[in-house]
């Protein structure tokens, strides 16, 4: 059970004295210390420490402390929220651990929910917190029946202010973290995300960060390893911060996808990436968009700048598809997208052989607008010379092409 450390509770008072002439009684002004909870865990996989945590933030949720103790696993059989949490400071120094109940999790939204929640700190204070995602069942079932629906790790929706840092987070069984629900002012800081595929699971969609409705989303100083999106800029994203971040074996930094709803009209706007270092990933960055025709949507994608970007092993530096999903990837209609002010600035390293020579695949579509332009570009293949593909390229891209695009 959850035990408040009332010990922990301190009440100082402070005198305020007043001048002679307005002498009255001095007036005492109680400060209290944060509460700081504890939840015990029964110590077995089989029991759900859920219960005692969610009791420990209805005892201490509001202003105070949770700590998850070092050195001990926290079993995570149901959904973990963080209802009853108002600037509170979730500490985890030990593990948590989600079940492996592919019955139960099925259809799951979360293993850990923040939703509406004002104010909120998830993280380490000494850096030995982890949290695991127990993905290996999860992918196999997955790949057995891609109908099985698997939670997303961390999911915050509707929420503002909230911090989540110095964690390490490993083995989601589907996306890490999502934010999204106009939720604004969240950080993430000082992560180590990691995904690794056994001999007989191959992790999947294991994007890092799904950034969807959302303004003033940060992540910084964080290092990711995984198998999809190092971080996509949805629909809906506004602000989006993405600095000094380093991506292994990804799909890159992307914006997308987009536009893939009947009707939708999606949106990104005012983003920053970089610097980051990208490895071995599919793109260092790019964008995905819908091709258009009546089951498909508009996409519009308006000041977003990567910037200082390394890239090491990547098969394409930069890579903009307009054409998703069509038969034809060369020249698709676009239901009007519109790239606006997307900027390209300081790339260096090398790619991968898979396309090389080709480093850059820029593909807007015959309808679109697109003003997108390259600078301070320097990328490599591993042998030759580079070469960059591009269709439809409104005004100056600031790189010569060599040929058409696609994608
Ligand atoms: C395959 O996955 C199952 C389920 O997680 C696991 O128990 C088993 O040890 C794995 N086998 C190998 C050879 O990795
Ligand atoms: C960048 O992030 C890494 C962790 O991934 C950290 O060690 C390093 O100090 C950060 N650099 C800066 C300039 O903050
Ligand atoms: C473009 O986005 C950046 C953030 O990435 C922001 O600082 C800037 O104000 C935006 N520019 C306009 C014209 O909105």
């Amino acid at each position: 059970m959850n035990q408040p450390n009332y010990f922990l509770r301190v009440v100082a008072f402070v005198s305020i004295l007043f001048s002679a002439v307005w002498a009255s009684p001095p007036t005492p002004v109680s400060v209290a210390k944060r509460a700081v909870c504890t939840p015990a865990s029964a110590g077995n996989a089989g029991t759900d420490d859920v219960p005692a945590i969610q009791a420990a933030f209805k005892s201490c949720g509001n202003g105070g402390t949770i700590v998850i103790p070092a050195g001990k696993t926290y079993a995570i059989r149901s959904t973990l929220s963080f209802a009853g949490c108002v600037n509170c400071d979730f500490q985890v120094e030990g593990t948590l651990k989600m079940s492996e109940d592919l019955t139960f999790w099925n259809g799951k939204q979360a293993v850990i929910l923040i939703s509406g929640v004002t104010g909120a700190r998830m993280r380490s204070v000494t850096g030995t917190g982890l949290v695991d995602g127990n993905g290996v069942p999860y992918w196999i079932q997955f790949a057995a029946d891609s109908s099985y629906r698997r939670p997303t790790l961390v999911y915050i929706t509707g929420s503002s202010a909230i911090t989540i840092s110095s964690l390490r987070f490993k083995n989601p069984a589907n996306v890490f973290h999502s934010v999204t629900g106009g939720s604004s002012n969240v950080v993430y800081d000082s992560l180590r995300m990691d995904a690794t595929s056994t001999a007989n699971a191959t992790a999947k969609n294991t994007d890092g960060f799904d950034i969807g409705t959302s303004s003033h989303v940060t992540v910084r100083n964080t290092m990711v390893t995984n198998q999809d999106d190092c971080v996509a800029l949805k629909a809906g994203s506004n602000f989006a911060l993405v600095s000094n971040i380093t991506c292994d074996g990804s799909h890159g930094l992307s914006v997308g996808s987009l536009g893939g709803g009947a009707g939708s009209k999606d949106s990104v706007t005012n983003a920053f990436l970089g610097p980051a270092v990208m490895k071995n990933s599919a793109k260092a960055v790019g964008i995905k968009l819908y091709e258009g025709g009546s089951s498909h949507g508009v996409a519009t994608v308006s000041n977003v700048t990567w910037s200082g970007i390394t890239v090491q092993n990547c098969d394409y530096a930069i890579q903009i598809q307009s054409c998703y999903s069509a038969a034809d990837t060369t020249n698709c209609v676009s239901n009007t997208d519109s790239l606006t002010g997307v900027t390209f600035t300081g790339f260096t390293g090398t790619t991968s052989t898979k396309f090389s020579p080709v480093v850059a695949n820029l593909n807007c579509a015959p309808s679109s607008t697109c003003n997108v332009v390259v600078n301070g570009f320097s990328v490599k293949p591993p042998s030759g010379t580079a070469s960059v593909l591009c269709s439809n390229i409104d005004g100056s891209l600031g790189l010569s092409c060599s040929g058409k695009a696609s994608g």
